[in-house]
């Protein structure tokens, strides 16, 4: 008995031990720095078409985190809407400006930081959300935005205050959350006239709508999106800017919980004006108020192929209620 509580001593003594010094070694290394992996080619060339298509996936993907709304420049702020569990964190200044934004960043090292999350100095950019099943000609768009001399990116001298990640984040970040890999090839969209796979590609690649709407973010895969644990059904529990809890919603084929029973039009006025027959959309659903006509069309197919998943979302409740 005495040797048995001996042993439970020493090992409880081995794991204090550990445990002390996993919590030190964080502390000391915090987010942790990388390798900046070598990309080729090395320039994005700029055309009017470009800039043009990045403007509306910046204003679509990225414009929530970075966009100062009162300025109308890409200078970043706090992320009000981040779990408090995560400590405070600000999306960067992304203007053009040398010294407080991306003036000195390469199109390489951008293309770099969007599709594994590692920065020019190496340090992982944990809470910026990579772009890893994006076209090559998507990101290059992007890229030749922030790099145009549209008003939202001139140079503007706002400080991005020191980042104040948590213990919990330092942690993850040192266990779990990880950069994602460069693509090993190509990546091409397919052709807007392939409804089936150009809506796949928009939901996975262009505007990540898997992300939000499948059930958990420590859950999603960002290689292979589909095996995320409950592709598109919606139940993800999001904060607004109060921290109020927003629920995303079921937007697979099942007719009773998700938009199985929807019309194309009712979709399109959701997608893009956030007026949903359920009810007005709500932050942090992004308003895609420059989806085209066939972009809407793509998404529509291809939401009603995936496998149907019954999730009663917050909103189902009053309907499945009356039934
Ligand atoms: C969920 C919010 C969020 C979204 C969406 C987002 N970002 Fe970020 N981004 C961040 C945060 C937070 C940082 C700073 C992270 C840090 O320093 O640890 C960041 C950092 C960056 C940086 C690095 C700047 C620097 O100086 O370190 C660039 C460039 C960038 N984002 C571009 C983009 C682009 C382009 C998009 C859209 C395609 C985008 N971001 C979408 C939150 C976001
Ligand atoms: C940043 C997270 C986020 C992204 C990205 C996102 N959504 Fe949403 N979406 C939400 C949230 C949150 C709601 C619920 C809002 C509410 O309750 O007011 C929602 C609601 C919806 C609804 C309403 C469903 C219903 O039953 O009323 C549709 C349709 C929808 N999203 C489609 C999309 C599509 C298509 C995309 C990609 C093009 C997308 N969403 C991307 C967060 C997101």
């Amino acid at each position: 008995m005495k040797r048995a509580l001996k042993i439970v001593g020493i090992l409880a003594s081995v794991v204090i031990v550990l445990l002390i010094g996993f919590v030190v070694f964080v502390q000391a290394r915090g987010i942790p720095n990388y390798t900046v992996p070598t990309l080729t080619p090395q320039t994005v060339a700029s055309t009017p078409t470009r800039v043009e298509l990045g403007e509306k996936l910046v204003l679509a993907s990225c414009a929530d985190c970075h966009l100062n709304r009162a300025t109308n420049s890409l200078s970043g702020h706090q992320l009000l809407d981040l779990t408090p569990d995560f400590g405070q964190v600000y999306s960067a200044n992304i203007t053009q400006d040398p010294n407080y934004g991306i003036g000195k960043w390469s199109d390489a090292e951008l293309v770099t930081l969007l599709r594994t999350g590692i920065g020019r100095d190496g340090r992982y950019r944990v809470i910026m959300p990579s772009f890893s099943q994006m076209s090559d000609e998507d990101v290059s768009s992007i890229v030749a935005f922030l790099h145009s001399d549209n008003a939202m990116v001139k140079p503007d001298p706002t400080p991005t205050p020191q980042q104040a990640p948590s213990f919990l984040l330092k942690a993850l970040t040192n266990t779990v959350m990880k950069p994602t890999p460069l693509p090993t090839a190509a990546v091409v969209a397919p052709a807007p006239t392939d409804a089936l796979a150009y809506g796949r590609y928009l939901v996975v690649g262009r505007y990540k709508c898997y992300d939000c709407h499948s059930a958990d973010f420590k859950t999603n895969n960002a290689l292979e999106p589909e095996k995320s644990k409950g592709y598109m059904g919606g139940g993800n529990r999001l904060l607004n800017t109060q921290q109020q809890e927003v629920v995303t919603r079921n937007i697979t084929g099942d007719s009773e919980t998700g938009i199985g029973d929807w019309t194309e039009e009712q979709f399109a006025k959701s997608v893009k004006y956030g007026l949903s027959p359920n009810s007005p959309l709500a932050y942090p659903m992004p308003k895609y108020s420059a989806l085209t006509d066939e972009e809407v069309h793509a998404l529509f197919i291809y939401l009603q192929s995936v496998p149907k998943i019954q999730n009663a979302t917050p909103e189902d409740k009053p309907a499945i209620a009356l039934r």
